[in-house]
């Protein structure tokens, strides 16, 4: 059997050219992120969310993206998390949408705020009931003594709120909106000399500019 870790492929079927780009990053992401699902990218809207700890501490994980729009990039959470905890000491993240069968990635990064509570309950209300059982069973990042003590807790809110009966929003729960200020396009090529651009926003004009980084 192969390593894993002695492994070389060699990326280069496709390119990407300045020419080939949106002018604006975030049109240019929803057509990857339209390319990536077409594709058969096992869960496409997948990305991994880094934060800072308010010790300095990074830390990251894995989260879904439930809205993109010229205002930023959305997703949903516990607020009292290790995430949304870091997130209130520094407002700031970056998302790594790792997309390796089409040799691609998109790295994101800029301020977070936390969505306003209308469109929290709107997304809320479009989760299945058992989701949002457990979003109000489990307090995301707290430690619990065993399985059993969750499926208590889970029982606990099925019969408080069983099937049908709305299952209001926990305080604690809600989304975030990541307004990009930086986002990278990677295009695996052949012999590690990929293609690489960089969106960056200029803050006083509000207008993106790219440019070509070395691989
Ligand atoms: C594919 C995938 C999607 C996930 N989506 C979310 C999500 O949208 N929101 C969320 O809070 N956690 C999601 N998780 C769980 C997180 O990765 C993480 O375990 C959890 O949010 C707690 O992270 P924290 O302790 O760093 O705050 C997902 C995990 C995976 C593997």
């Amino acid at each position: 059997m192969t390593d894993p870790l002695a492994r070389h492929t060699d990326y280069g079927a496709e390119s990407l050219r300045e020419s080939d780009v949106a002018d604006d990053p975030i049109v240019q992401f929803s057509v990857w992120l339209e390319d990536a699902a077409a594709r058969g990218v096992y869960e496409p809207n997948a990305m991994v969310l880094g934060t800072v700890d308010a010790d300095g501490t990074p830390s990251s994980r894995t989260v879904l993206l439930r809205a993109v729009d010229a205002d930023g990039f959305v997703f949903y959470t516990d607020r009292l998390s290790r995430k949304g905890r870091a997130l209130a000491a520094h407002p700031v993240a970056t998302l790594l949408f790792p997309w390796y069968t089409l040799h691609r990635q998109v790295n994101v990064t800029g301020e977070v705020a936390a969505v306003d509570d209308a469109e929290s309950d709107a997304y809320w209300a479009s989760r299945p009931h058992g989701s949002r059982v457990a979003g109000t069973a489990s307090a995301q990042s707290q430690p619990i003594g065993s399985r059993a003590e969750l499926d208590a807790r889970v029982a606990e809110v099925e019969a408080a709120f069983p099937k049908g009966r709305e299952v209001p929003r926990p305080a604690r729960w809600g989304g975030y909106r990541l307004r990009p200020r930086r986002i990278e396009f990677w295009q695996g090529r052949t012999s590690r000399l990929h293609d690489r651009l960089v969106f960056t926003r200029d803050e006083s004009l509000g207008d993106w500019s790219v440019e070509r980084l070395q691989p």
